[in-house]
């Protein structure tokens, strides 16, 4: 079981002329889950590409660490192999591309995940069936094109099973909940919440909707308005939320 913390310390940052995240402060350590709630346009997607590194966007000030790790002077695959995961909002087609393919060049990633442990990264491809089986992914997307033609719930399934065959330290999980049905929904929330137990995953979830949170039981709920942490609590602040809308939290009504 793994320990550790990704740190996040009043990180500013942007795109060229505009700054979005305007000092974000949070801590998740190894086995915990943390939701991130908040406002259209209030800067979580931007969170979550800042910290796998996506281009385009532009550090200002503050650090982001992964034990002790700074990532934000690593490019992505090393954020990656470092132990970082991003489950994407809206997950791109890759044409030619199968997740029997990806998976496989990832096999560096999966045992750095594993160093000491005896690794079955071996057999990725007989993981990922386990994988599929357990969220509802029908096996034969394994061997199509990554995404194309995927309906907008296939592909959170997707990035779902890239996530329990990587077996990260850290997953950010934007919006992994929209586009799936109910029963997706509950699987997709039980298998990471699984994972916390199973090898001490951490995980910054970013959602909109409290039946994700009912399924992935957050430790902890921030509220993210225009760039900032403005609120934190426990799990009933995401029930206060889901009751009365953000306006309390962020000055502004609905
Ligand atoms: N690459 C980009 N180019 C231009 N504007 C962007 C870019 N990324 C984010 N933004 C803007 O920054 C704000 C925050 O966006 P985003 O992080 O996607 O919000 P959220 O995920 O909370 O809905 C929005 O106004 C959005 O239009
Ligand atoms: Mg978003």
């Amino acid at each position: 079981m793994s320990t550790g913390e990704l740190k996040i310390e009043d990180l500013h940052a942007g795109i060229p002329g505009r700054e979005i995240l305007r000092g974000v402060t949070l801590t998740v350590r190894s086995g915990e889950v943390h939701a991130v709630m908040g406002p259209n346009g209030s800067g979580k997607s931007t969170l979550a590409h800042v910290l796998m590194g996506r281009p385009g966007y532009e550090i200002l000030s503050g650090t982001v660490t992964l034990d002790g790790i700074d990532l934000l002077s690593l490019p992505t695959w090393q954020r990656a192999r470092a132990g970082l995961f991003l489950g994407m909002q809206h997950p791109i087609e890759v044409p030619g591309v199968s997740l029997v393919t990806a998976l496989t060049a990832s096999r560096p990633e999966i045992e750095a995940g594993e160093a000491g442990a005896d690794a079955g990264a071996g057999d990725v491809s007989e993981r990922m069936r386990a994988e599929a089986k357990r969220i509802g992914f029908d096996e034969r997307f394994l061997t199509r094109s990554l995404n194309v033609d995927l309906s907008g719930g296939e592909r959170k399934r997707n990035e779902t099973l890239q996530m329990g065959v990587l077996r990260p330290r850290f997953a950010i999980l934007d919006e992994i909940d929209s586009g799936l049905d109910v029963d997706a929904l509950a699987a997709v929330g039980r298998r990471v919440e699984e994972a916390t137990e199973e090898w001490g995953l951490g995980v910054l979830a970013i959602t909109h909707f409290r039946r994700l949170l009912k399924v992935l039981k957050p430790d902890v709920v921030h509220v993210l308005s225009a760039g900032r942490v403005v609120a934190t609590g426990e799990s009933e602040l995401a029930e206060i939320v889901d009751r009365t809308g953000y306006a309390a939290y962020t000055g502004v009504g609905p």
